[in-house]
């Protein structure tokens, strides 16, 4: 596996590849665990070559707290890759993705605002400029992405299709622990209790599901969601959406379509996510 840190150097690293054919990019930011493994196993399957990159944004940190606080592991995530027959991991430094002078930015004008993007103003808008800038510096023929990251991903989504970016989308479905718990590198952060209670948002979203499964409205999901989540006095709910999967406009009665449900809740200083999607 070559260890790229500079945009020349993975760049070569590709055009190698490209010699054996296609090539399948996961971007990541580090922290590695079976989510991450599942989308390089999905990307392993469909190419000849997987890059990955690792590489904490600080552009989708709304909080230089958080943004310190977010776990680096790099060794064990070099070993992890290499593992996994990954062809290439670029590590890139802040400088080399924001070149000083900066000002270029990637909005999914609607999407990014929305949600969880009210939630956490700016931070879709810098995913997305993350997510074109590796784009355009490995150039892969498809790239894979958590559907833990619901929003994100249709964040993704519409910016490929509209600034017509060559690039095959693929969604990955969220691998969780046993208990439940969607995998996510701030799990790492919660303490004891915090994990042992965290569960509670995939209970939560899977009493919402059956709600709409049974042709209740939206509202008797909603409601249901929030006090499965109020019982667990360790989580404070931040945010919860039920939405038509290919809007994002909030649902209002019984689901007719494909829907999205996302929660999010802090556990501490840690904030968590978790989704469904369901077709009725
Ligand atoms: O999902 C993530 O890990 C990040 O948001 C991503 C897509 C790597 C952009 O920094």
């Amino acid at each position: 596996m070559k260890i790229c840190r500079t945009i020349p150097e993975i760049r070569a690293a590709v055009a190698d590849l490209r010699a054996a054919g296609s090539v399948g990019l996961v971007t990541t930011m580090g922290a590695l665990h079976d989510g991450h493994m599942a989308l390089v196993a999905r990307a392993a399957k469909d190419h000849p070559s997987v890059v990955a990159t690792i590489f904490v944004n600080p552009t989708q940190f709304g909080e230089a707290a958080d943004l310190d606080a977010y776990p680096r592991t790099e060794d064990a995530d070099i070993a992890m890759l290499r593992a996994a027959g990954v062809s290439a991991v670029f590590l890139p430094d802040v400088a080399a993705i924001y070149p000083d002078g900066a000002e270029t930015i990637v909005e999914t004008t609607r999407l990014a605002r929305i949600l969880h993007g009210g939630v956490r103003p700016g931070h879709f808008r810098g995913v997305a400029t993350v997510v074109t800038k590796l784009f355009n510096i490995v150039q892969p023929d498809a790239a894979y992405f958590g559907e833990k990251d619901y929003q994100q991903l249709a964040v993704i989504r519409r910016m490929v299709t509209d600034l017509h970016v060559p690039i095959a989308i693929h969604g990955v479905p969220t691998v969780r622990a046993a208990d439940g718990l969607a995998l996510s590198s701030r799990n790492l952060r919660l303490a004891a209790e915090d994990r042992a209670a965290a569960p509670v948002l995939h209970r939560a979203l899977t009493q919402g599901v059956q709600v709409l499964r049974d042709g209740g409205t939206a509202q008797e999901a909603e409601a249901t969601i929030r006090s499965e989540v109020a019982r667990e006095a360790r989580a404070a709910l931040e945010g919860l959406d039920i939405v038509a999967a290919d809007t994002f406009i909030p649902l209002d009665g019984p689901a007719t379509g494909p829907v999205g449900l996302m929660i999010s809740a802090r556990f501490g200083e840690v904030l968590l996510i978790d989704q469904k999607e369901i077709t009725p």
